[in-house]
This record gives structure tokens, sequence and C-alpha cells, in this order.
């Protein structure tokens, strides 16, 4: 998990090391605009501090290792209690050996540790005064900070009142959520500033910052409470005596915010082991949250211990932080692609100069749409900050734009489809290419033929490509009509092989409504969203009856998807025909029609359609039945037992079927989440949300009825 750190090779080099640290540092504290990233500062320390201990008489006094983070400024106000760094550990083995060095001091183990993420903002130290919030100080040198009192009212978790009317200092962490730090570049740019690399430096400038024409709203969380000069003897003789864990109870009942209101909340744990997994448990979390973390601190809980351990000048010797691997890394935007989906949206990528984040390479990172693009102020040549954690696609959090030279040049975006020459219809937030699917045609029907879609075996990628260019087909339902003579006159297709892609395309006709309407690629609709349409309405007659007051019916689709699938359904129309005249199948098996709510409805039904879908031998969990009705069920994990040749996407169908409701990530929400070998980050944000959890035994066994006729499907699509 050590990052490795550049060697120091002479005084000189040490000299220049020391400086540029402390250049950066300032920048950090000061108005959050360092050119470093996290992970460089941490690497330049240490590698400073690797040669001072070999030359230990040439340690320079401003050496970043000896003192407080971030300077002191003229004016600051002291503080009651000094405001204390943290010492880093990086691993396990260096955990254990601090926990061993902290036994040693307290003459045997701590009575327990409490276990907290370490937020990735700014420390401030907010004054209560008989339950009022009078005075904001930052952390400044740790002995003296700056008043920012200004920014009370703007961050949320901090009241202005607490619920009781007590004189405490409540310590914590001022940062902005994702969601805070895009909303503050939104309006910082829309008032002609330059945006801010990353939320912490957003936080950073935001608190600093006096007299502006906007706020912006931040976050407290807080980790620290402790008595002030005038704090009520009684009060403060508890609080001296009170574990940290306890200090975090009451603080949070008196209305602060804590991480308790988190999926990472602080625990206490007994052991180095626990502690160890706690820590990996915060540690696959991370991804998720929705804020930035970088660590784990971990503390002696009991005051008692913590009087014992005592404090250096730097930092306490009570605490310390076990370090996450950093998530951000500054690189240079060297270009920006505009790439054609199978639906003919336009989107950009942003192309990268290599960078190495947590392991892997990153040369590209996802940038929304052009809107995205203008709104975050982006320039080709710009160094970037770019953001990875865990599996999910990085991204450009923002440009740093004080590293700006002024050679950047703006971001030019396409004026006719990259792909084929149409134009482009800008319409929408997403661009798209008028000739909509028909422009990326191999994508359009690869991704249908794929086999949570239609499942037509033998017509992969390359093959599609021979059909287009053949000339053989303009559109999905073409396939449909293929000939043998007309696949026999291909290369490289023999009897056997045409035989088998007729015999997979006729068996993709009898696939469900819920499979045609996925290959369709009906925008703003996937997979799941595909089967609830399916299940609602039973017909493809019925779906397209329907407007957008009846489509917004189906559990998940909302004001504004509703008229856009309408929408897309009018667009698809002549399509949709030619694959019902080609035989294609337009009935869900097992679903039951909604009830009629007009006379006008009621028309459009057709008694054959409805006699269809009535008819399948699968007809369960319709209409809200079945043993999973009203839960949201996640999968994760490899499925085993009965549920083992089951793909993610039959698991889902398998969870509709019994009436619940799939979904593909762990949240409040969630009622159950199936997890089998393997599983990782949601079972654990399972465990900490306190969500069910089942074995894919225990699940099979609750859905016995439904599994059957999923593991049907499955072996005729096997045969
Ligand atoms: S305790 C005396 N707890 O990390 C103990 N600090 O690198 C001092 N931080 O200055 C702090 N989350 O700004 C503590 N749960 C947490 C924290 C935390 C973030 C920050 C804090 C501190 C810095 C040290």
């Amino acid at each position: 998990m050590t990052t490795p750190v550049a060697v120091i090779a002479d005084a000189v080099a040490y000299a220049r090391a020391v400086e540029d640290a402390v250049k950066a540092s300032a920048a950090y504290y000061e108005s959050g605009t360092s050119a470093l990233d996290d992970d460089s500062y941490d690497r330049l320390v240490r590698a400073v501090a690797a040669w001072e201990a070999e030359h230990p008489d040439e340690v320079l006094a401003d050496s970043p290792t000896g003192k407080v983070a971030g300077g002191a400024v003229e004016g600051d106000v002291p503080h009651t209690a000094a405001m204390l760094s943290l010492d880093n550990v990086f691993s396990p083995e260096e955990f254990t050996a601090w926990t061993a060095s902290l036994a040693r001091r307290l003459g045997g183990d701590a009575e327990r540790y409490s276990v907290e993420p370490k937020l990735d903002g700014l420390a401030i130290a907010a004054r209560y005064t008989r339950g009022r919030l009078t005075r904001l100080i930052t952390r400044g040198d740790g002995t003296a900070g700056e008043d920012v009192s200004h920014a009370i009212g703007t961050i949320e978790g901090l009241p202005a009142e607490l619920a009781e009317p007590v004189t405490v200092e409540v310590r914590g962490e001022v940062l902005m959520t994702t969601g805070q730090f895009e909303h503050a570049n939104e309006v910082r740019t829309a008032h002609g500033g330059a945006p801010f690399a990353n939320p912490r430096n957003a936080a950073a400038g935001t608190l600093r910052a006096k007299e502006r024409a906007y706020t912006v709203p931040m976050t407290f969380f807080g980790y620290g409470l402790l008595p002030l000069a005038d704090t009520e003897p009684s009060l403060a003789a508890t609080l001296g005596e009170c574990a940290h864990s306890d200090l975090m109870a009451r603080a949070a009942a008196y209305g602060v915010n804590t991480t308790a209101a988190t999926a990472v909340p602080g625990i206490t744990a007994a052991t180095v082991e626990e502690v160890l997994d706690r820590v990996s448990e915060i540690a696959a979390l991370r991804p998720s949250l929705p804020f930035g973390i970088d660590g784990i601190v971990v503390k002696a809980d009991l005051a008692a211990d913590q009087r014992t351990a005592g404090s250096g000048s730097r930092a306490p010797r009570w605490a310390v932080a076990f370090k996450l691997r950093a998530v951000e890394k500054i690189t240079r935007l060297l270009a920006v692609e505009w790439n054609v989906g199978r639906t003919g949206i336009i989107a950009p990528r942003a192309v990268l100069e290599p960078v190495e984040i947590d392991g892997s390479t990153i040369t590209y990172a996802t940038l929304h749409n052009p809107a995205d693009i203008t709104r975050r102020d982006l320039r080709l040549g710009d160094r970037v900050m770019v953001h990875r954690a865990g599996d999910v696609i990085p991204r450009i959090e923002a440009p740093v734009a004080h590293l700006r030279t002024g050679d950047e040049q703006p971001i030019v975006f396409p004026g006719t489809c990259p792909r084929c020459g149409s134009g482009i219809d800008t319409g929408e937030q997403r661009w798209r290419c008028e000739s909509g699917r028909n422009c990326h045609l191999v994508a359009s029907l690869s991704y249908a033929a794929g086999r949570d879609q239609l499942d037509i075996e033998g017509l992969g990628h390359t093959r599609v490509v021979q059909l287009v260019e053949a000339g053989l087909v303009a559109d999905l339902a073409d396939l449909f009509t293929l000939t043998r003579e007309q696949l026999l006159g291909l290369e490289r297709m023999g009897e056997t092989s045409t035989d088998k892609l007729l015999a997979a395309l006729a068996a993709a006709k009898a696939q469900p409504l819920s499979r045609v309407l996925c290959a369709l690629g009906v925008r703003g609709t996937g997979r799941s969203m595909s089967r609830r349409i399916a299940r609602h309405f039973a017909t493809m007659d019925r779906l397209r009856a329907a407007d957008a007051e009846a489509i917004r019916q189906v559990d998940g689709i909302g004001s504004e998807k509703a008229p856009s699938i309408v929408a897309e359904l009018a667009e698809l129309a002549p399509l949709i025909d030619k694959l019902a005249a080609a035989g294609v199948n337009m009935t869900e098996p097992g679903a039951l029609p909604p009830a009629p709510t007009s006379a006008a409805d009621d028309g459009a039904r057709t008694a054959g359609d409805d006699a269809q879908a009535l008819n399948g031998a699968e007809a369960v969990g319709a209409a809200g039945g079945g043993p999973l009705a009203g839960m949201t069920v996640v999968v994760t994990g490899a499925m085993t037992g009965a549920l083992e040749k089951l793909s993610r996407n039959q698991m889902n169908e398998l969870i509709e079927r019994a009436g619940g409701r799939s979904s593909s990530s762990v949240s409040k929400r969630t009622t159950l989440v199936v997890a089998g070998e393997g599983a990782g980050a949601k079972r654990a944000k399972a465990e900490a949300l306190g969500v069910r959890l089942a074995a894919p035994d225990e699940f099979a066994a609750l859905v016995a009825d439904h599994l059957d006729t999923v593991a049907a499907v499955q072996e005729r699509q096997d045969a």
C-alpha cells in the first residue's frame, strides 16, 4: 500500500525539497491552490523526512516535518488548546507498530479505539456561547487561526443554535460534498471566477472569501468537543472525562453533524484486528461516499488513555491517521474525442496525459456533454484534477486554473456528426446525430444481438460489420428477413454457420417484449426499466397507445422521462412495425395489462394481444404480488447453488418476477442484498447501513417458485 518515495541525493536537493514543500503547504492552506496534489506532497515530505533521519544535524528550521501544517497569519485568534495535526501510517504493519508504541506508553493495550473516516476538508473550531454559534476559527498554525465567522450560516451541520444552551467548542472538518462542489464551481464560473480544482480547494477558498456576491453551501462534520474558558465547571469536568465516542454522541445530541449520519459512522473497536477490518470497510465504501475522505482516523477512545499517552508539539500520541491511497492527480488535458454511441448520442471524452492513480494508468475521463465542458470552463492543454476511486470511471473534477499559462486553447465542438457527417440535434443537453440509430448501425445491431437483449448467438461484431457492409441489413428488422442464400453468399459463412445463425434468429423472434424493447435501445431505458415497462403494459400495442401520463405509472419513470419515452417510441414506430411484420414477438409472457382507465385506453387493447400475454405458462409475480413484493433487492458477488448459472441480468429478471425491484447500488432504500462469494463494497455498505443480507441459497429458497421459470428460460436458451 505504501507509495514509493523519491530519494534525496544531497543537501542541495534537500533544501530545494524543503522549499517546494513549504511553498506548496502555504498555498494549500492559504488559498487552496497548491501546484502539488496530495499524493505528490506526501511523497515529498516523506523523502525530506528520510533524508533528515540520515542527516539529523542538517535539518532546516522550516522543514515541513517539524511543524504543524499551515502557517499563522497576522491578527489570528489564539486557540484555547492547540489544534494539532496527525501522524500518518500507510499499511497494516505500520499501524500495528503504532499500536505497539502506544501500548508501551500506556503500559498495556489501549482499552478500546474509536475509528472514523478522515474527512478531506479543513479543520475548524466553532465556538458556542450559551448555545449560540459566535465564532469560527481556522486551524492556522495550530496555536492561532484566522477568524472566519463571516461564513456562519453557510455551513450545513453547524447549527446557529445548539439544542442545549452550553458554552463549548466544537472542532471538525469543513468540506464540500461532490454536489456542493459542482454547484460552487457552476456559480463561480457564472460570476466570471476561475473554477476550484477540487472540493477541498473549493472549501478552503470559500471559507476565507469575505465579500463575495454569492454564497455557496458547505458541510461540517464534528470530530472534537471541548470546554472553553467560560464553560460551566461541571460540564468542563464532564467533557474532560468523556470517551471520544461519548463526546461524539453528545455533539450529535446538541445538533452538530457528525459521521454518525453517514454510511461510514464512527465506531469503537476493541482490538487491532477489529480496527483493521473497519479500515477495509471504510476503504471499500469510499468510492460511493458523497464526500472525500483521505484516510481513517484511529484514536484511543478513553480520556484516561489519551491523557497518559499525551501529545507532541505537532500531533497527539493517542491518535493516528491511516492514510488511503490518493484518488486524485493533476495531469494535462490533451484532447477531447467525440464518440457516437448506438443511439446516435455524440459523447465527448477527455484524452489525458497518462497518469497513475491508485495503481492504474488513466488515459481517458468522462465528460458528460458539451454543456458540461462549458460549465467547467475546460480548455485544451489545461492541467486538470482527475479523480478515480474504485471501479468508477475516472472523471475530471476541474481545471487547475492557477496553473494556466495562457497557451490553453478553447475546446472546439463538432459542427456535424463526427461519424457520418449528418447534422447534429443540439436541442438537448446530450447532442445527437440527426441520423440517430442509423448513424452507428453496427453498434446498435451488435447491442441488440447481445446476450441480455435478443441473445442472437453467432451474431458478433465482425458478422454485423459484414452484413452491414454487404448491404444486407439497414436496420434491426432486416436481420429477421435474411435468407439462407444471402448468408451463404458471405465470406467465411459455411452451411453450418448459416443454419446456426438462422436458427438463432428464429429463436430470437420469440424473445419476450422486455428484451425486444431493450434491443430497440429506447433512450432512457435499460434492461431493468425495459422489463418494468413490458410487464406493466404486457403488449407493444398497449405501450404504443400509452401517453406520457400512462407511462408515468410505471415504477421508476418520472415526469421527465415519460414524454421522452413516448417520443422515442414514435421515432421507432416504423422499425417496430417492420419487426412485428417479420414475426418478432411483441408480448410479455405472464404479464397482466393494467386495468383500463378510460374508454380510449380500453379501445387500444386488442383481443389477440391480451390472450397471448395472459396465456403464458409463466403467469406469475404479476400485479404486485410475489415473495419480494415491495422490496428493492441488490445482487453482488458470485452466485452459487441453484443460482449459479444465472447471469446478473437473469438474477434481476428473477427478482422482478418475484415481485421485487432490482437495483445495482446499495442505499438506505435497499431492502435486501444477496451477497455471494467475493462480495466486497456492496456487502460492506449493506452492513454499514444495516440492510438485510442473504446468502445465495437462502435467497433461492425465498424465490423458489419463480426460480423454475427463469431456469426454464435459461434452459431454452442453452438448447
Ligand atoms: S482528530 C488531535 N479526526 O485531519 C486530533 N482529525 O491530518 C486532531 N481530520 O487536523 C484531529 N477527519 O483537520 C481528527 N475524524 C477526524 C478527522 C480529522 C479529518 C483532519 C483534521 C486534522 C487533520 C490531520
